[in-house]
């Protein structure tokens, strides 16, 4: 084992949590679900939820932020805001480029914002939520509201969150879309030829896990095992209460959709566990995330290649209003890209979190031979305190019982040190993240916390990806086959990355630390 390849900058914080380097978070205001997102001419934009006066959740608008790689993020103006009929609640954008809708002409193609009005007390459509539009003819800068919202209203009280799609298939070309019915546990299809008119498909749910609303669906394609005659199709649905970790989470549902229902595949279910008090069966269904902190999210419908890229709220309506950073609060998931591949027999969404372009990465450690550890923590690395790090790092088993590694911040005098562990528990065949003694876990009762998810191994062989950027952590397992986004909030201190192996031997077969440090830029926003 050889020590690092460049200097490694340990950097004491001394004020506030910090914020994320290469997530999207507002410059001093709230956000919650990514809305709207859509690509054009090289450029991400990300819209969503935002309280512009403040940074609890309030005053719902949708925010704007844009971006060439998905990890430096500029702020701009909002985007559609509250007034006095209505809140702007969550929803989907699509780039009208026929003009079916007629709110632009064919030289300028619409930009077509189907968001939920929450309307609000006083007004004609009081106590109900329904889809409405807003359009821009600037490439998404500036909105409209379309006069004659809204579009479409079943009259009732929680009717959200449309996620819209171009769809071409044998019952032919039309816009679908995917809204819930939230206390009913239900998606609800329709379809349009112009986004003003539509017509009801079918409905799917309540399915799984339904201990709480369902919110911000997304339904789409994508091949089996990168096979092209092999399309499957994912419906994606989140819980709030009632996820696998509690509290807020993402389910997914594999099958096939012909225009019209989407038909969940017959699946095959492994025994009930028992684990602590939580309802057993929500560790049989597939989630999006097993940690604490990836919500509503949904994907580009129009990412370049025919990726599929999607974005979550690192965050838990269990606490998100307390969560104690300071002008901002909450931030975006960095973006992942998913796949479909056949594990253990089954179709399994893996994810790829999209890290800055590597001349923006630095490698600061990087282990040369295979070391093995036996019972004694081994410290490897002081990690730089500013800016993301990102740790790839593969473990061989052995004989171990448990192995992993501490994210540890050595705090200054007599201030409590923190830690977070990232572990393998080989008899169990689950990773788990446990936050518990993370740093302030004091601003509320439901944040300290232990995540696990199952895991199988190949050939012994722990592959484990890691990012942390600020206040956040995100860990994929096996490639991509499992992830746990959990929030820290560490003291002020020294980071350092301890590795170790309990009740017999393994070997840490290479492990290195890179870390980003791009700033959010924006002429007019200082971020930091
Ligand atoms: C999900 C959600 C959506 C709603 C939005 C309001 O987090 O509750 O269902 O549209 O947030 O901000």
């Amino acid at each position: 084992m050889t020590e690092t390849t460049l200097p490694v900058a340990s950097i004491g914080r001394t004020a506030g949590y910090s914020r994320p380097a290469i997530h999207f978070a507002a410059k001093d205001t709230w956000l919650n679900d990514p809305n709207g997102l859509v690509h054009h001419n090289g450029i991400y934009h990300v819209y969503y939820q935002n309280n512009p006066y403040g940074n609890v959740w309030g005053n719902m608008s949708w925010g704007h932020a844009t971006s060439s790689d998905l990890a430096i993020w500029v702020e701009h103006p909002v985007a559609i805001a509250c007034d006095a009929t209505e809140d702007i609640y969550s929803g989907s954008i699509v780039i009208d480029q026929l003009n079916t809708s007629g709110l632009g002409n064919p030289e300028c193609p619409p930009w077509v914002a189907v968001y939920t009005s929450a309307f609000k007390e006083g007004t004609p459509h009081q106590g109900t939520q329904a889809q409405s539009l807003a359009f821009s003819l600037d490439e998404g800068m500036t909105w409209t509201k379309f006069a004659g919202n809204p579009v479409l209203t079943r009259g009732t009280p929680h009717f959200r969150d449309p996620k819209v799609f171009w769809h071409e298939g044998t019952a032919g070309s039309y816009w679908v879309m995917a809204v819930v019915e939230a206390q009913e546990q239900r998606v609800l299809l329709y379809r349009s030829a112009n986004l003003r008119e539509w017509e009801f498909l079918s409905d799917f749910g309540p399915a799984h896990a339904t201990g709480g609303e369902w919110e911000c669906p997304d339904l789409f394609p994508l091949p089996l095992d990168e096979d092209p005659d092999q399309v499957k199709w994912i419906m994606t649905v989140n819980v709030n209460p009632g996820a696998v970790a509690g509290g807020s989470g993402g389910q997914y549902f594999v099958g096939d959709f012909d225009g019209v229902s989407f038909r969940q595949d017959e699946r095959r279910r492994s025994a009930p566990l028992q684990v602590g008090s939580r309802p057993v069966q929500l560790r049989d269904y597939d989630w999006l995330d097993w940690g604490r902190d990836y919500y509503a999210a949904v994907s580009f419908s129009n990412a370049p290649d025919g990726r599929r890229i999607m974005l979550g709220w690192m965050n838990n309506w269990d606490y998100a209003n307390q969560t104690p950073t300071s002008p901002w609060r909450s931030s975006m998931s960095l973006a992942r890209e998913v796949a479909l591949r056949t594990i253990g027999g089954r179709p399994v969404l893996v994810q790829k979190p999209i890290l800055p372009p590597s001349d923006r990465m630095q490698t600061v450690y990087v282990s040369t031979a295979p070391l093995t550890l036996d019972n004694e923590p081994t410290q490897l690395a002081e990690l730089p305190w500013e800016g993301a790090f990102v740790i790839h790092a593969e473990f061989r088993v052995d004989r171990a019982a448990r192995v992993g590694l501490v994210l540890g911040v050595q705090a200054p005098g007599d201030a409590a040190d923190a830690q977070t562990l990232i572990s393998y528990d080989v008899a169990a065949g689950e990773l788990e993240v446990d936050r518990r003694d993370s740093g302030n876990t004091e601003f509320h009762d439901l944040f300290p916390s232990v995540e696990s998810c199952r895991l199988i191994l190949e050939d012994g062989v722990l592959a484990l990806d890691i990012v942390v950027d600020g206040c956040s952590l995100e860990v994929f397992a096996q490639h991509g086959q499992a992830s746990i986004t959990d929030l820290i909030f560490p003291p002020a201190g020294t980071p350092v990355l301890t590795v170790f192996a309990e009740g017999g031997a393994a070997t840490l077969l290479g492990l290195t630390v890179r870390t980003s440090f791009p700033q959010q830029m924006d002429a007019t926003l200082a971020t930091r």
